[in-house]
């Protein structure tokens, strides 16, 4: 597990030092960094993973599968600093430091002052290192898929390599291929369900959503396409019975299934990087998301994920009070840079889900509107 990443001269991060746990949160203003941390480990697998397919000598790879950085001249943080720690050259370096187990790897990419417009960096460590190419690895932008008649077929990424994509377009297919794999007896297991497999353990984090709702999937015969459809069980429309695409039912349903098969395919070999999980959830579907969310890093998956939804946050710390999660494997970090610099402020949860501190700026807005409201 990723016990500590630190960045160098990375976008906004002149040097960030951050520690993680199974559950790192990462809350805070808009574009003050917290997709960025995101970026910066899914740069690295993406440049030194198992899904390179030239030489990781190749060097850092800025555009490819998980993330389009652009150019080396956009990576580098404007105002870069020394970085003679990692690596004594006189040219500027973009250093990330990943710590796990105790045991710091370092990968360091040399800025070209000739070349600042190149998408590849010379490297200059990359050892093999196993937290950040655990397996399954799943990363979903906050950009994801919405409701559609299709959504592609891809034998090699959504089965042979379990990637649902990171706009989650391979979610349903992963979910047609995968319907009876059984989610192992433990948190992740919901015990509403009709039976382990993980198409009905789908269906009964999606009825936490929306009640009564329920799944299937198809292949498009003779196409490169599945299929989606919902049933609602007599719940909403006439006809129980009847099919509805995802064109013709709740945009939040669509939106966060791949979040909830996402946390599904949690082992404990896992890692977990989700953006914005409660998009388009009403507020109690984005606390019991955070159920799920917690239930995968209770099997000793690691997960780290942005939000700005205090039912996330709240939901996390009602696990860690309920006993589903040790206070420490919650890692709650609060992001308030402006754009030009990175302040971090890392309030601690206890085992009551209480939390240390409270900055101005955190999750405040509630009181700071009912006070307007009432006074
Ligand atoms: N080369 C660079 N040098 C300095 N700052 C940079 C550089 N590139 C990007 N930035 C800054 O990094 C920040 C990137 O924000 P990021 O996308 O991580 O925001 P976020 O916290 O995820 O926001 P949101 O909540 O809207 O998703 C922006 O403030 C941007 O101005
Ligand atoms: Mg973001």
């Amino acid at each position: 597990m990723i016990t500590q990443l630190t960045l160098v001269n990375f976008k906004a991060f002149r040097r960030l030092e951050l520690p993680m746990g199974p559950l790192t949160l990462l809350t805070g203003l808009n574009s003050s960094g917290k997709s960025s941390v995101l970026q910066a480990l899914a740069l690295l697998r993406q440049s030194f993973g198992p899904d390179r397919t030239t030489s990781p000598e190749g060097g850092l790879l800025l555009n490819g599968e998980l993330v389009e950085m652009g150019t080396a001249r956009d990576l580098l943080h404007d105002d870069f600093g020394p970085a003679d720690d990692l690596l004594a050259t006189g040219a500027p370096v973009v250093g990330f430091v990943v710590e796990a187990d105790n045991l710091p790897s370092r990968f360091i990419a040399r800025y070209d002052l000739g070349q600042p417009d190149e998408d590849v960096m010379e490297a200059y460590d990359f050892p093999a290192f196993r937290s950040l190419l655990r397996e399954p690895f799943q990363y979903l932008h906050a950009d994801r898929i919405t409701p559609a008649v299709t959504y592609p077929r891809s034998r090699q990424i959504a089965i042979d390599r379990g990637f649902l994509g990171v706009r989650g377009e391979h979610t349903v297919n992963y979910l047609r291929h995968n319907a009876e794999r059984e989610i192992p007896d433990g948190p992740l297991r919901h015990p509403g369900a009709t039976s382990p497999q993980l198409l009905d353990q789908t269906v009964a984090w999606m009825q936490e959503l929306c009640p009564g709702v329920n799944l299937q999937t198809s292949a498009i015969e003779g196409t490169d396409f599945v299929r989606l459809s919902y049933g609602f069980g007599g719940t909403a429309g006439i006809n129980a019975t009847r099919r509805r695409r995802p064109t013709n039912v709740g945009f939040g349903l669509t939106y966060a299934l791949p979040i909830v098969v996402a946390c599904l395919t949690a082992t404990p070999e896992s890692l977990i990087l989700l953006e914005n999980p409660e998009a388009h959830l009403h507020p109690k579907g984005q606390s019991r998301m955070a159920a799920l969310i917690s239930a995968a890093a209770a099997t000793g998956a690691q997960l780290v994920v942005e939000t700005h939804s205090d039912h996330v946050l709240n939901g996390v710390r009602l696990a860690v009070k309920r006993g589903g999660l040790r206070p420490d494997d919650a890692v709650i970090h609060f992001f308030r840079g402006n754009g030009s610099g990175a302040e971090v402020i890392s309030p601690r949860v206890d085992k009551d889900g209480m939390l240390a501190q409270w900055p101005e700026g955190f999750f405040d807005e509630w009181e700071n509107l009912l006070d307007q409201l009432l006074d």
